[in-house]
């Protein structure tokens, strides 16, 4: 049994609910705790022709089995919560800690109408920048002043701990990506928190010695929204003719896109000391491989794209996304 935490390498959307979604049903964990900022991440998969998206629970909502958590250093905006329980049938499995800080409309009104918000770090203006300042001020309400939440509050800190104690399965998931981070991203087009795989331990409240295992979750080609720099970016025109053309699951924005970045992986794999990478959308840029779930069958031209992932960062590529249903997934872990 192990302690997993699975964080973004680039900028967020890299497939980091994908990856989740398929280990919380093949598996089995006991608990799934959610890290990050908060709604600003929207986590996407699909199971079974479905389209899912979560912007508060973890992506581990279809294993009916798995206890859902969400962790003190995440923000809970109430109405988006308590809409995805109702959606998932998870009231009586989840657990919200009641030092989440919690998220009023006028914070989203503050980071719709900030100037320099808005316009220049251009955010998704889910209210998370004015509310995590809040936060650091003092003055902001955390999920035990309000009744709202009363019958979902917990201490998510001591079940983890205690989860991990027994030698249960544990998933920790993160959000954005690591250089989003507002420590070690280009600051100031950064989040309005640390998200790295130290940060996200942080918000669960267990410390460095607990994880077992770190997957880094990167995207065979790197996409952003918002402003901020994008090394190699190419053009909308170029991306729409690769097929790389991504709009924001939360703000429905067009993303950004740039080739994979070695150099900018591998300083990602050092920031979060990762053991394990996953990539995502290896279909995208080689379409021989998709719906592919046996390595030896992929083309050399994407084994070569693996291989030189692995020698650059010094890490194994363990799993490889190949469509976009869960199931749709190369698992090393598995020998193919
Ligand atoms: P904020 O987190 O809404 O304050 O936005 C700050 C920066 O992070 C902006 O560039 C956003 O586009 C970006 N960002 C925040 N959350 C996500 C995410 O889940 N995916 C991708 N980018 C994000
Ligand atoms: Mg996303």
């Amino acid at each position: 049994m192990t302690c997993k935490v699975i964080v973004g390498g680039f900028y967020g959307d890299e497939g980091k609910g994908k990856i989740i979604a398929y280990l919380s049903i093949k598996d089995d964990p006991k608990i799934a705790v959610r890290g990050g900022v908060g709604a600003n991440a929207g986590h996407t998969f699909v199971y079974n022709n479905q389209t899912f998206k979560v912007r508060m629970l973890p992506s581990a909502v279809l294993n009916s089995e798995t206890k859902l958590l969400i962790g003190a250093g995440v923000l809970v905006t109430p109405g988006i919560l308590k809409d995805e329980l109702r959606k998932y049938n998870a009231e009586k499995r989840t657990i919200v800690d009641s030092h989440c800080g919690i998220i009023h409309e006028s914070h989203i009104k503050r980071d719709m109408e900030d100037a320099h918000l808005k316009k220049v770090v251009g955010t998704t203006g889910a209210g998370t920048g004015p509310a995590n300042s809040d936060r650091a001020l003092r003055i902001l309400n955390l999920a035990k002043d309000i009744n709202e939440l009363k019958s979902y509050l917990g201490n998510v800190s001591d079940i983890v701990n205690e989860s991990i104690d027994e030698n249960q399965s544990v998933i920790i998931e993160g959000t954005q990506g690591t250089f989003l981070s507002l420590y070690h991203g280009d600051y100031p087009f950064v989040t309005s928190k640390d998200v790295t795989a130290s940060g996200i331990c942080s918000d669960i409240g267990i410390g460095p010695k607990k994880v077992d295992d770190v997957i880094l979750v990167f995207k065979a080609y790197v996409t952003r929204v918002g402003g901020g720099p994008l090394e190699n970016e190419i053009t909308v025109d170029e991306a729409s003719k690769l097929g790389w053309l991504e709009y924001g699951s939360v703000t429905g924005r067009q993303r950004r896109a740039s080739p994979f970045n070695m150099e900018l992986a591998k300083k990602s794999v050092m920031i979060n000391s990762a053991t394990q990478i996953a990539v995502t959308k290896l279909d995208v840029v080689f379409p021989d491989c998709a719906g592919l779930k046996e390595y030896h069958r992929l083309s050399s031209q994407a084994k070569s794209f693996i291989e030189k992932i692995e020698d650059t960062v010094g890490v194994k590529v363990v799993f490889i996304g190949t469509g976009a249903e869960i199931n749709e997934i190369i698992d090393r872990r598995i020998e193919n």
